[in-house]
């Protein structure tokens, strides 16, 4: 029998878990679905089962990894939706209650899951080398059917990887490779990151351990044709810290942000660090090469609330908290320093960044984020930036609160940004989710139509769409 979920704002309203998979095979849809549009989307996001060990305790970070799966075909669209069958899931549901502490903390865990894997698979969903894998960034993946949505099992690239894999590995579409890395790749509070390479067939060509300047928290990192960047915020881990009862991780501006750059066929004797000051950011929204010069769109902030600083206090919004577009041009021929700093939009709030994936590494024309119409991280936009004609749509009238933006392109054939924008929605009049579809050329317009959910899925992550 499962206990009430306790009075947390990330177990309540759109964000309160589910608590159920379905099938839907044919949802109704009000407008018109476009016909060309043809294909998958799958989204991943926390769903806990069981309410939390700690009471009231909780972080929107652990919930269980819940698959949304979206098939366009045939003129409608097939909606299911399936946990990952993680080890933490299969344990748990055994038990019929929660054994993991919140976060995998280990203090808070039962005891006879004290030597098992916290995995909550929860972050990102991403088709490559023929395989689906839902990804958080603590550990290694997980591999999914992808139609049925059952779980295969951890996916480890043939015992390759054992420490965590990022969420955020970018898709090369002109070389197929899957460029990835493992964040404290050496153990928790290590400086060490793993740069992974997987090519086109998921085989894995590249496996390289980074000394990096001291251990930080980083979600995301940028990846262009010729290089890696890999991005460390003062947002630091620090071992002592944490066994004289502190928080493991803080806010530490004065330690600057620190950028390692290092060819994509070098080793980790290339790289080379620049530095920046303080600047904190969970997502960009794609990264390239302009001459001798690396360009990253990139959400950020001066400053980040996601921990205190070490003396326990939080950072206020006077240090600059809401995260905006901003472009960083590194230019490693211009020595140590060589970063700047061009603010796109510092009038929006906008996160969740995304752009055609096809153009992931290569320089992009379109950029679509999730944007909030006040300054609090309270998405009601949806944000279309074209940086070629320098201009910007934006759709939002605060009856939705919106998710990630996603770019279905509408065909192999077609030009960057030529389909449509996906977004999963949650309706506040209604208190149900709804996909909403857009024409990416005119996301103003609002959606072209939209495909009704007969109730609620909790507010997500990440996810992916693949072409029919
Ligand atoms: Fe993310």
């Amino acid at each position: 029998m499962t206990q009430p979920f306790p009075d947390n704002v990330f177990l309540q309203g759109p964000m309160g878990p589910s608590g159920i998979e379905c099938d839907a095979p044919d949802l109704v849809i009000k407008g018109e679905l476009p016909p060309d549009l043809q294909g998958v989307y799958f989204r991943n996001g926390p769903d806990p089962i069981y309410p939390p060990r700690e009471g009231d305790e909780y972080h929107w970070f652990h919930g269980d990894g819940m698959i949304q799966r979206f098939e366009f075909a045939d003129g409608k669209v097939a909606w299911k939706n399936r946990w990952v069958r993680t080890e933490k899931y299969e344990l748990e549901r055994a038990a019929g209650k929660s054994l993991f502490g919140v976060l995998g903390n280990p203090l808070k865990a039962a005891p006879e899951v004290a030597d098992k894997h916290y995995n909550t698979a929860n972050t990102h969903i991403v088709w490559h080398g023929d395989k689906l894998l839902a990804l958080m960034e603590g550990t290694i993946a997980v591999e999914l059917e992808p139609q049925s949505l059952n779980t295969v099992g951890n996916f480890d690239y043939q015992g390759q990887i054992q420490g965590p894999i990022t969420a955020h590995p970018k898709i090369d579409h002109a070389t197929g490779e899957m460029i990835f890395f493992g964040n404290q790749a050496k153990g928790a509070f290590t400086p060490f990151l793993r740069l992974n390479i997987a090519d086109r067939h998921g085989k894995l060509i590249k496996n390289e351990m980074i000394e990096a300047p001291f251990p930080s928290f980083a979600h995301d990192f940028f990846v262009t044709e010729n290089y890696v960047i890999f991005p460390v915020y003062p947002l630091v881990f620090d071992l002592e810290r944490a066994m004289s009862g502190g928080l493991p991780m803080a806010w530490e501006p004065d330690r600057g942000a620190h950028f390692g750059v290092m060819p994509r066929d070098g080793t980790a004797q290339d790289i080379r660090w620049f530095d920046m000051e303080a600047r904190w950011s969970f997502h960009m929204v794609n990264a390239w090469e302009e001459g001798d010069a690396i360009k990253v769109d990139v959400c950020a902030s001066n400053a980040t609330a996601f921990a205190p600083k070490a003396d326990g206090t939080m950072a206020n919004p006077s240090e600059g908290l809401s995260p905006n577009l901003r472009r960083w041009t590194i230019s490693p021929g211009a020595g140590t320093g060589a970063i700047a700093e061009e603010i796109i939009d510092g009038d929006t709030v906008g996160e969740f960044p995304r752009t055609d994936d096809r153009f992931m590494t290569r320089r992009h024309r379109h950029a679509y984020l999730a944007g909030s119409s006040g300054q609090q991280m309270v998405f009601d936009q949806i944000l279309h930036y074209d940086m070629q004609s320098g201009t910007q749509k934006r759709w939002g009238d605060g009856s939705y609160l919106l998710g990630e933006p996603i770019l279905a392109h509408r065909n192999d054939a077609a030009a960057e940004g030529d389909g449509y924008v996906l977004n999963l929605a949650y309706n506040h009049a209604s208190s149900l989710s709804e996909l909403l579809i857009f024409d990416a050329a005119d996301i103003d317009r609002g959606p072209v139509c939209r495909a009704m959910l007969p109730l609620r899925i909790p507010a997500g992550f990440h996810g992916t769409w693949v072409g029919a």
